[in-house]
């Protein structure tokens, strides 16, 4: 770095502070001194630098609160997070620190490729650094799309400086032809329409332009609204933070709120290590299950629970599961959207419902300062959210006209327990992933003959070639779509094959080591594991092999004999990875989808204990 040479006299600029700063040892804007070997230079260098941005002394001396903003032009998502991030700052100067933002990487759910799974762990390591690196007594972390939150979690984890998530809200439906339409569910539902021949070109050009018509994450319950609702559960953001829309003024309350939460943070350090425990993960599980979420959060909340050293398995997730009834109508599971389940008092509601049934421990910790149990009995009260209570009275007051629809109660759910259910067997030693809630009763119990696609791409090429073999009893598998192989595209619920959708058949059984979008919907197993590019059995299934499924038994089997499957076996060779950069380490790098698909390199030191929450 070249000298700030100056000719004019030195000044003691009473905006800039004294030569080599004020806040020696106490954090602030002189924490994380850049390395020029002489720490007084660096901080000496750091003040003049920041004078040029306009900072004075005023603003040197306060608690820096950093802003992760996630804004891109491809991620439409967050196109209102410029408006979001100016309400967090003016929380954080009401509350005395020194907002400042920083960029990180974007996550576009749809305008990645091959999916925006294969950088989930790229942002992560990304704002970890830009976190560890750079000067800030606390940060918030505004996200929304699908992978945005997981990710600054596992960084916000990782880093382990007071860190509050922030995200964007959901978008507002729209209707076309006066039916309500939302993304992504509609989007997946219609477009089976069309391919069953029920909706023309011209109708489905009306329906795209009807089906996002507000900033904000999808309005269903797919993996940016079940991650907004689980982060809320694990109490790491604002009460009541969760489902307000993002077009609403109530999302920018709460993110001035999280502005000034995260200046408390910042001068009392609470940090994700000193609030999340086994606790915190019982209930982000319960909650899952609850609002009928998405299958992604099984990775991401494994992958974040990883990191905070308290490891979680799928058994934790099929246990919890089994005890916890679907309670929320929401899409893909129900019919309501997710304006309808904010209105209806989003997560404190439902928490509350939950905490009546004694199914939450309401002795896990919040980045309030209250345990969850603390901020729930204010809410029960329906006068304040303990600590923070604009956001929280705000959705409760909202849900008391709405509650009855959208929230069911413990004794009259609006599902069974288990809507996330996991299966093991010969296909799937590791484990693999059900969305019970969201998929055929009559399927969740099949026997078939197997109809392999070795990738995405041959499944697009082949699906609709009219020779297939096949009819409604198929189990359509797609391979080589897991973590290590593709990235994990969201691609395991394989469109019907046209033959099929036209003679009336909505849903057959398809198995893969892919993931599932959180919107969609259909009998479909997913993460299975080990993955096929890792040798796992998968990799072995030939056309025509029986496939038994038994999701109330919790198993899901491949029904060739051992003999034969070892003789598969020796002629196995294992895909060959990318040649380069990125793509090369994180397949080298990646783990098992039953591990969360973090990178190895990124585990916590030391190794964490084995057991679950
Ligand atoms: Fe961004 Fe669905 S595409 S949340």
């Amino acid at each position: 770095m070249s000298e700030p040479v100056s000719d004019n006299p030195p000044v003691v600029d009473p905006g800039s502070g004294t030569p080599g700063g004020t806040s020696v040892g106490r954090g602030g804007i002189d924490a994380t001194l850049t390395s020029y070997g002489d720490p007084a230079f660096s901080r000496f260098l750091r003040r003049a630098f920041l004078a040029s941005a306009g900072y004075d002394a005023t603003d040197l001396d306060r608690s820096v609160v950093g802003i992760a903003d996630t804004s891109s032009g491809y991620t439409t998502c967050h196109r209102q997070m410029p408006e979001l991030v100016e309400a967090v700052s003016r929380g954080v100067l009401e509350a005395g620190g020194l907002p400042v933002r920083f960029s990180t990487m974007s996550l576009p759910e749809i305008l990645l490729s091959p999916t925006a799974m294969l950088f989930r762990n790229l942002l992560a390591m990304e704002t970890e650094e830009q976190i560890r690196s750079q000067p800030m007594d606390a940060v918030v972390l505004c996200g929304g799309c699908d992978k945005t939150v997981p990710a600054q979690l596992m960084a916000a984890v990782s880093a382990d400086v007071p860190a509050v998530q922030l995200v964007v809200g959901p978008m507002l439906t729209g209707s076309w032809r006066g039916e309500r339409l939302g993304a992504c569910t509609d989007c997946r539902r219609l477009w089976a329409a069309h391919r069953a021949g029920e909706l023309d070109e011209s109708q489905m050009v009306e329906v795209q332009a009807n089906l996002c018509t507000t900033a904000g994450t999808c309005m269903v319950m797919g993996t940016a609204s079940t991650m907004a609702c689980i982060t809320e559960a694990l109490g790491l953001m604002v009460p009541g933070g969760a489902t307000p829309p993002a077009a609403s003024g109530r999302r920018l309350r709460v993110g001035t709120e999280s502005g000034r939460l995260a200046v408390e943070l910042a001068v009392t350090g609470r940090r994700p290590s000193s609030v999340l425990d086994r606790r915190s993960f019982h209930n982000a599980i319960t909650a899952l299950i609850a609002i009928g979420g998405s299958t992604n959060a099984v990775i991401h909340l494994t992958a974040v629970a990883r990191r905070a050293g308290i490891p979680i398995s799928l058994d934790d997730f099929d246990r919890i599961g089994r005890n916890t009834p679907l309670l929320v109508d929401c899409k893909p599971a129900g019919s309501s959207y997710l304006e309808d389940f904010d209105r209806a008092g989003g997560m404190p509601a439902l928490l509350c419902e939950l905490d009546r049934a004694g199914l939450l421990e309401r002795e896990a910790r919040t980045i309030t300062g209250s345990t969850l149990g603390e901020v729930l009995d204010a809410t029960h009260g329906s006068t304040a959210v303990v600590g923070h209570p604009s956001a929280g009275k705000d959705a409760v007051d909202a849900g008391r006209t709405h509650r009855a629809g959208v929230i069911r109660s413990v004794t009259e759910p609006f599902g069974p327990t288990g809507s996330i259910r996991v299966v093991r067997g010969t296909l799937a030693p590791d484990g693999a992933v059900i969305k019970a809630a969201a998929a055929s009763p009559a399927l969740l119990r099949h026997t078939g003959p197997a109809l392999v696609f070795d990738s995405v791409e041959e499944a697009e090429a082949r699906l609709d070639d009219p020779e297939l073999d096949i009819s409604a009893d198929t189990v359509l598998v797609l391979r080589n779509a897991g973590p290590r192989a593709a990235g994990m595209p969201e691609a395991a619920s394989l469109p019907l094959p046209r033959r099929l959708a036209t003679a009336g058949v909505t849903d057959m059984v398809r198995v893969s080591d892919a993931r599932m979008s959180g919107t969609a919907y259909g009998t479909v197993v997913l993460h299975v594991s080990p993955e096929a590019a890792a040798g796992g059995p998968l990799a072995l299934v030939q056309d025509g092999d029986l496939i038994a499924l038994d999701v109330g038994v919790g198993t899901l089997d491949l029904l060739v004999d051992e003999g034969e499957l070892a003789r598969r076996q020796v002629a196995w060779r294992p895909p060959e990875p990318p040649a380069r950069g990125w793509r090369r380490l994180h397949a080298e790098q990646v783990l098992s989808a039953h591990l969360g698909a973090d990178l190895e390199v990124l585990a916590p030191s030391p190794s964490p204990p084995e057991a679950g929450p």
